[in-house]
């Protein structure tokens, strides 16, 4: 019989790529999403590029009735990935109640929900961002967490706390939190992808956004970090890449392969790229030059992190599979796309 699994944020970035990776492993899978930052089109779409179309259920896992309502109606469940929530750094400084709320609450509505209906396993969405600027580069899993900057960070540091005391009392539940440095790109097909709300805080939607005309001109935050170029540097990872981890994480759970009740991993390509860099790999796969200018440090911005991506090479038998340039086209494409497809709603 197929696995069942929830996907929690299923029409959001994260969580859509996900979920054509599981039914093309061979999953029967279920979106759960409230629509916050993201459409329901993404369903049919998921659907189109893998010929089924996943259900959605569009409502808040903050709302505990509702949540109760939809596990008492899907039984068999072998595991949740929990993608849902807010993800915007300078959002979180201005409403970090909101943030603690929307990230926490659903946690633990899930964890008790699991208790309570005997769902085994969780993959949860955390960041790289639990280890601030570590001391010590390529980072690995053991690298102490620091203090979180965000209150966005802070909900990443704290929901993998709440899991880890939750797991390692609770036998009957089992988790796996993968700590994603920087996605980027979108499915070759071009119709998901990343789909910013306003004016995108993130590098690489509004590399493209510029490149298409609807922002003036980018600017990078700062030129006199101690790197080579003076930019920050960062490990970005293809979507489909992490996406693909996920169903890896989720199997290892499923099938009882994991060591412990609670793993954590880290997930990236091990090479560190600049702001520069990815500019410059924008503009070799599009042939349009960015119009940027340099402008002061932002508040909160660490200067340098990369993964060490061996234990997740070693322990899952995953790695990244693609380069910094085939991402950035996809992001590309996608980009076109969602830009056509607007212009002719
Ligand atoms: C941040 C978070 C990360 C979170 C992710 C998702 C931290 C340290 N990192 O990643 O945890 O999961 O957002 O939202 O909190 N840049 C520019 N110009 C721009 C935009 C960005 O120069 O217009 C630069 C930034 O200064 C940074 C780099 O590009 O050096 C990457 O920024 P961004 O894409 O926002 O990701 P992070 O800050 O690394």
């Amino acid at each position: 019989m197929k696995k069942k699994i929830i996907v929690t944020g299923g029409t959001g970035y994260i969580g859509s790529h996900t979920a054509v990776e599981l039914i093309e492993e061979g999953f029967d899978i279920i979106l759960i999403d409230n629509l916050y930052n993201s459409e329901a089109v993404v369903a049919e779409r998921i659907g189109k590029i893998t010929g089924t179309k996943p259900p959605l259920e569009v409502f808040d896992i903050c709302d505990k009735l509702k949540l109760n309502r939809f596990f008492k109606k899907n039984k068999d469940i072998a595991a949740i990935m929990h993608f849902a929530a807010y993800k915007a750094v300078g959002e979180s400084v201005n409403k970090p109640i909101e943030y603690y709320r929307n990230n926490l609450v659903s946690l633990i509505n899930l964890l008790e929900a699991m208790n309570q209906y005997n769902i085994p396993s969780m993959v949860f969405s955390s960041s790289c961002t639990v280890y601030g600027q570590p001391e010590k580069l390529p980072v690995k899993e053991d690298s102490p967490v620091q203090p979180a900057i965000s209150p966005y960070g802070n909900t990443k540091q704290i929901g993998e706390e709440i899991i880890r005391d939750a797991t390692s009392v609770i036998q009957n539940i089992k988790a796996i939190s993968l700590r994603y440095f920087n996605p980027i790109g979108a499915h070759p097909s071009a119709i998901i992808g990343e789909l910013p709300r306003g004016v995108p805080e993130n590098l690489v939607p509004y590399i493209t956004q510029t490149g298409y005309g609807i922002r003036d001109e980018l600017k990078v935050f700062g030129n006199d970090y101690n790197t080579p170029d003076g930019t920050c540097i960062r490990d970005f990872l293809h979507v489909v890449d992490l996406a693909k981890a996920h169903v890896i994480a989720a199997r290892r759970l499923v099938e009882n392969k994991n060591r412990k009740n609670y793993e954590v991993f880290n997930l990236g390509t091990g090479k560190g790229v600049s702001v520069l860099e990815a500019i410059q790999s924008f503009e070799r796969v599009s042939g349009i030059k960015i119009k940027y200018t340099i402008k002061g440090r932002r508040p909160g911005d660490i200067e340098k992190i990369w993964a060490d991506p061996s234990y997740a090479n070693r322990e899952l038998g995953w790695k990244t599979m693609s380069s910094l340039d085939e991402a950035m086209k996809t992001a590309w494409e996608w980009e076109k796309y969602i830009r056509k497809k607007n212009l002719s709603e």
